[in-house]
């Protein structure tokens, strides 16, 4: 079963509160939270604060997905205020083990985040100690951008992997995913589904997640 796990940074935040709810009842499995500081990534988003107030809105789990440098010094951080699963760039992490160590502290769920450009031999020493890999299929920084279509092979070769050393872990694919791209992801292995401007540039959120979910599971 696929998941779907749509991202706030495309909704509307003078509403946020009802946006969330809106996809909690079309459908959602998890809420994905892009956090971005302005030097990881071109871009400033959202902090723990924003986390702390949608907690109390939705009983999904929050995908916290930190596109920020020196992340360790924000786990707590975002574990306190209620992340369910908090997910850490390999790009942003000279200390890798360190931080997936940091946030299994917390009781948390731990993710490697892994950019368009880099090969899934970085994780090769680390994947047994996580509880999802998430493949970036943009640059991260912004939603709305184009499906990278060559990181499908990386896909099936983290899938391989994962077979290999017979893990129970989620594969999990950002960036322009919609339903044309949607299928293309499941067949190479994913099993969750992030998706942004897709769900909430739609008026009817309910519709957009059916037809990822349709078009991933057909
Ligand atoms: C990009 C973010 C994504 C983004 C996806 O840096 O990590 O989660 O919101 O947006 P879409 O689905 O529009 O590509
Ligand atoms: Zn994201």
């Amino acid at each position: 079963m696929v998941k779907i796990a749509p991202s706030i940074l495309s909704a509307n935040f003078s509403k946020l509160g009802e946006e969330i709810k809106e996809v909690e009842a079309g459908g959602a499995d998890y809420i994905h939270v892009d956090v971005m500081d302005g030097h990881f990534v071109p871009n400033l988003t959202i902090g723990p604060l924003i986390v702390e107030a949608i907690r109390p809105i939705t009983s999904l789990p929050l995908d916290v997905h930190l596109m920020i440098e020196n992340p360790d010094l924000y786990i707590k951080d975002f574990a306190e205020a209620g992340a369910d699963i908090l997910s850490v760039h390999v790009e942003a992490c000279p200390h890798l083990h360190r931080s997936i160590q940091l946030i299994k502290e917390q009781g948390i769920k731990a993710g490697v985040v892994l950019n368009p450009a880099t090969p899934i031999s970085s994780i090769q020493h680390i994947i047994e100690e996580v509880d999802l890999v998430l493949l970036m299929t943009v640059n991260p920084g912004f939603g709305g951008q184009k499906f990278i279509s060559s990181v499908i092979p990386k896909m099936k070769e983290l899938h391989s992997l994962v077979k290999e050393k017979r893990l129970s872990i989620d594969i999990e694919i950002d960036g322009g995913v919609n339903s044309e791209t949607a299928l293309s992801c499941v067949e190479a292995g994913a099993n969750v589904l992030v998706a942004g401007s897709a769900i909430f540039n739609q008026s009817d959120r309910k519709l957009a997640i059916q037809q990822i979910r349709d078009a991933a599971q057909t």
